[in-house]
């Protein structure tokens, strides 16, 4: 957006006054309402404020998943139209594919010449990468030595993540704690890189952490696509309405005679904090309590807020879903516009590193 400033009359780009912000997500498929209540949300309330760069992170997808590439585009897709419906405006952030701005790539080359090998060696989530990978191995194989199994890339993840933080040479990256490593390791890069080639020009990017508890999945386990726990933004009003009826309570109430407990239900009632209005929480809390609703009275009432909750994120996606041309021209027309800062940072890194 262009402005003339008050006292001037000159034009200044006004994304550029603002602190500018970049987060990925992997390309997993559709999301669930955990990503939307703790990481959407969030990304919503910056989109103002910050000049933000949100991008599929789709090479990262590939350190652990090289082999099964067959889903990748639907699953890139799902995270765009997921993103959409909820509300991240592509004229207001840029939306783009990481795969599609492959400065990130040439950054990622120069920054593995500069990071030490023992950095790499030590990141402590490679351990968690593995055992995900390991996760696919039978019995027999699980002993084996892993260095064969755990790929170069994989090696280098943390060095990509700053590679994608650098390319926009971001200061405020939104993050869950699970990724506070590798923020800390992408500061260690980028003073690394000032203190080698004598330069102040990269901000140590800040983490910007959730505030949202992470919402439980229905069996009252960390919410999960691969523990069939979750429900989808996208699953229709029927499919939520079975799955909350599977979901967790309190389980000493054995008859539905038997008074509840709030505050030792698993679910239910902590999803009743969070999608219904204050009223509505004491009521249920009270007929809970002195045993006038029953479980599945409980989460009848749940089911319907939630699908009041979600109706035109979910009517926003059933559209978007006719109109999938206009989805690939905001990844592609993202990644043009992202692309516009990255070649100019990367000319400038070039220059600083006295590069042919
Ligand atoms: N590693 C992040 C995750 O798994 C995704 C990610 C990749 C990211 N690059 C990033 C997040 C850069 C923030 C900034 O959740």
């Amino acid at each position: 957006m262009l402005v003339a400033t008050e006292h001037t009359g000159r034009r200044i780009n006004m994304s550029e006054s603002k602190k500018r912000i970049v987060s990925g997500m992997r390309p997993t498929g559709k999301l669930h309402i955990g990503h939307y209540m703790g990481v959407l949300r969030n990304w919503l309330s910056f989109q103002d404020e910050y000049d933000c760069y949100f991008f599929i992170a789709d090479w990262h997808a590939l350190t652990t998943k090289y082999d099964q590439t067959k889903d990748l585009k639907q699953n890139i897709l799902d995270v765009a139209l997921d993103w959409i419906a909820s509300g991240i405006d592509p004229e207001r952030s840029t939306i783009y594919l990481q795969s599609l701005v492959p400065e990130t790539a040439e950054l990622h080359i120069l920054l593995s010449m500069i990071t030490p090998q023992n950095w790499v060696e030590r990141d402590p989530t490679l351990k968690d990468m593995v055992k995900i990978l390991r996760g696919n191995l039978d019995e027999s194989e699980k002993d084996q030595d892993i260095s064969g199994i755990v790929s170069y890339g994989l090696l280098g993840y943390p060095v990509l993540m700053s590679a994608d933080i650098m390319t926009f040479n971001a200061s405020v990256v939104p993050v869950g704690q699970d990724q506070l490593a590798h923020l800390e390791f992408t500061r260690d890069v980028v003073r690394r890189f000032n203190h080698i080639y004598k330069t102040e020009y990269f901000n140590e990017p800040m983490p910007k952490l959730t505030q949202t508890p992470l919402l439980k999945g229905i069996d009252g386990q960390k919410m999960g696509k691969s523990f069939n726990n979750d429900i989808k933004i996208s699953d229709s009003e029927e499919e939520t309405a079975k799955k909350i009826m599977r979901a967790i309570t309190d389980r000493s109430r054995i008859k539905r005679t038997d008074p509840g407990h709030p505050d030792e239900c698993e679910v239910v009632c902590p999803y009743f904090e969070i999608f219904a209005d204050e009223e509505t929480v004491k009521t249920q809390r009270k007929n809970c309590e002195e045993a006038i609703w029953g479980c599945a009275d409980c989460k009848k009432q749940l089911a319907v807020i939630m699908n009041d909750y979600f109706r035109d994120v979910r009517t926003k996606r059933k559209e978007l879903e006719q109109n999938l041309d206009y989805v690939h021209s905001v990844i592609r027309g993202g990644s043009e516009k992202a692309r516009e800062t990255s070649i100019k940072i990367l000319k400038d890194i070039k220059e600083i590193m006295q590069l042919y």
